[in-house]
């Protein structure tokens, strides 16, 4: 892939080799094309976490230089977090992953919510952000199924508009299902449910690796994400909007004051050395925005670095559907088109073959992919797909290259 200007005029997209030698794991010959369970961390990320562990390891908080060191790298975190997900108005909550978070968010709501009030679920949901909802039950809240339609792999906004009355408190959807692939959209949504008088929980974790997230255009209340499937260390991030967060009550301990956000929902503090990661993390978006290393990690960096994985991954995309598309027998779940709708999470299954029995025959190779249902249960049992064999998935981020679709294409073909 050469180097290009992208069409907003912006920094020109460097070269796909360029950047895969700035993670140490892509030179080792694997073909990671499990993206979507976890991608790889450029050398940035992994040395400023080292670098953190070995020279102020201390507790924050302290008066003494090592402890105002550390208290700064934590204080920054929260802060590329927020330019990372557009928070101008409203708290980056780190924590240890989109399960964890939204449980803390799910118990923070049994505090608050009525017997009787609604949650709206979307059967394309994670069940990271469905179990939290579905155990307020217990409480009296009674959740209602956003049906996903299997022709066309949706959840259409008709479907929301039945559900959606005045007893509606919040409505919990994936931003993109990990199965599906497809990017929904996320402010007609967050508009029909806010006319309803109802909150958006929305999980951004199968579309952050692959756009940039605005929270503020979308004027989303919830959104999640973990920043271990965007090339940073096992940790997640939760914005939470002003007015939300100040609905509730925070779970961290009685004497911090309600107004100490967000520490008020981060009980027990974030990973220091994560927040090192996170942090570092942005040494490379400079690279993959194609600018200096001086330059300040910002809106339009976050931007220009998205835009540039984006013109990067959809040839990927294309190439494997148009492939799967040819193959008899061969069913994708997801959207065939590689649209801009649409991120590189390919799944499918063959009418002959196990998913399980095509992975087993891949993993012989040295390509990594991933069969199974991914924790999205309900949506597996809703598309009429065996729910423990569940599907084959290939996922790609911008530091995939063709060559190495090619190969999988060349193993597929083999089993096929
Ligand atoms: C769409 C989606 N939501 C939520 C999660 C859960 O994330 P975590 O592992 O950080 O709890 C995953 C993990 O695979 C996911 O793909």
């Amino acid at each position: 892939m050469t180097a290009r200007t992208d069409n907003a005029g912006r920094a020109p997209c460097p070269d796909v080799d360029a950047l895969r030698r700035a993670f140490p794991a892509l030179a080792s010959g694997v073909v990671f094309l499990e993206n979507a369970g976890g991608s790889q961390v450029p050398a940035c990320v992994a040395d400023a976490m080292h670098r953190y562990l070995r020279e102020t390891y201390v507790q924050l908080g302290a008066g003494h230089p090592l402890s105002r060191r550390c208290t700064a790298t934590v204080d920054a975190a929260h802060a590329f977090a927020r330019t990372f997900v557009h928070a101008r108005r409203g708290h980056a909550i780190l924590g240890s992953s989109t399960t964890v978070l939204l449980n803390m968010l799910a118990s923070c709501y049994a505090q608050v919510l009525k017997p009787g009030q609604e949650i709206v679920l979307a059967e394309t949901g994670h069940e990271a952000n469905l179990g939290p909802w579905k155990r307020l039950e217990r409480i009296g809240v009674k959740v209602r199924w956003w049906r996903v339609d299997p022709a066309t792999f949706t959840c259409p906004l008709d479907g929301l508009r039945e559900l959606l009355n005045e007893k509606t408190a919040l409505v919990a959807l994936p931003h993109v299902s990990n199965l599906l692939g497809g990017i929904v959209d996320l402010p007609a949504i967050v508009a029909l449910a806010h006319a309803a008088g109802a909150r958006v929980v929305a999980d951004g974790v199968a579309f952050a690796p692959h756009r940039a997230i605005d929270v503020e255009a979308w004027d989303v209340d919830w959104y999640v994400y973990s920043t271990y499937k965007v090339f940073g260390p096992h940790m997640a991030v939760l914005y939470g909007r002003e007015d939300a967060l100040a609905e509730l009550p925070g779970p961290n301990h009685d004497f911090i004051p309600r107004n100490d956000l967000p520490y008020q929902f981060e009980p027990g503090g974030a990973n220091h050395e994560g927040c090192a990661g996170l942090l570092a993390l942005g040494d490379y978006l400079k690279l993959l925005a194609g600018a200096g290393p001086d330059a300040a990690v910002d809106r339009p960096l976050v931007e220009t670095a998205f835009a540039h994985a984006t013109a990067l991954e959809q040839p990927l995309t294309a190439r494997l559907l148009d492939y799967l598309g040819s193959k008899p027998g061969v069913r994708v779940i997801g959207s065939p088109v590689a649209d801009d709708q649409r991120v590189g999470t390919v799944s499918f299954t063959h009418e002959r073959l196990s998913s399980r029995e095509i992975v087993a025959a891949v993993d012989r190779t040295e390509i990594a992919i991933r069969n199974g249902h991914m924790y999205a249960y309900r949506l597996c049992g809703e598309l009429g797909i065996p729910v423990e064999d569940g599907v084959v998935r290939a996922s790609f981020v911008h530091t995939n290259t063709m060559r190495e679709i090619e190969r999988l294409l060349e193993v597929l073909d083999g089993i096929l």
